[in-house]
């Protein structure tokens, strides 16, 4: 069992569509242990993407995550790292597959609907980042 951090971006909860994507979510067979819909703050954003901060759009990714509400969840699975990367479909949804998040529902590659941890260590990083032990099931 592996464990994953979602978030549901600002786009897409604004556009009514965290059920539409907890739903997907749902169906691939992820399970969700931990929910919170939170207003973030431009210092814990910037904290979040500290490891982006040198890249030419991270003011501008920042700015975004801290334009409305998101939706972070904790998923778990088998190998759901994986799967829920092959889910939400590529950064840019131009490039995404037919039936993913972002190609379903993405904007563009900024306003792209959904994060998702790319590796064991951010996940853990990630997962810590948002919930204590006291607000996970299971
Ligand atoms: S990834 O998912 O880490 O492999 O993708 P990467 O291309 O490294 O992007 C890291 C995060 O930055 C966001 N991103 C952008 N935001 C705004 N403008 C531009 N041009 C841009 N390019 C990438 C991308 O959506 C990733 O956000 P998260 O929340 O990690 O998915």
């Amino acid at each position: 069992m592996e464990r994953t951090l979602s978030i549901i971006k600002p786009d897409a909860v604004s556009r009514n569509l965290a059920g539409a994507i907890l739903k997907m979510i749902q169906d691939a067979g992820l399970k969700v242990v931990a929910m919170k819909m939170i207003q973030l703050s431009k210092a814990e954003a910037e904290g979040f993407y500290a490891v982006h901060k040198e890249r030419p759009f991270f003011g501008s990714l920042v700015d975004f995550m801290i334009s409305g509400p998101v939706v972070v969840s904790i998923l778990e699975g088998d190998d759901a790292i994986a799967r829920y990367r092959k889910l939400m479909g590529a950064t840019n949804p131009a490039n995404a597959e037919e039936g993913t998040i972002r190609k379903i529902h993405a904007l563009d590659i900024e306003k792209n609907s959904v994060h998702g941890s790319d590796a064991p260590e951010t996940a853990a990083f990630e997962t810590s980042y948002f919930f204590s032990k006291l607000e996970m099931v299971g």
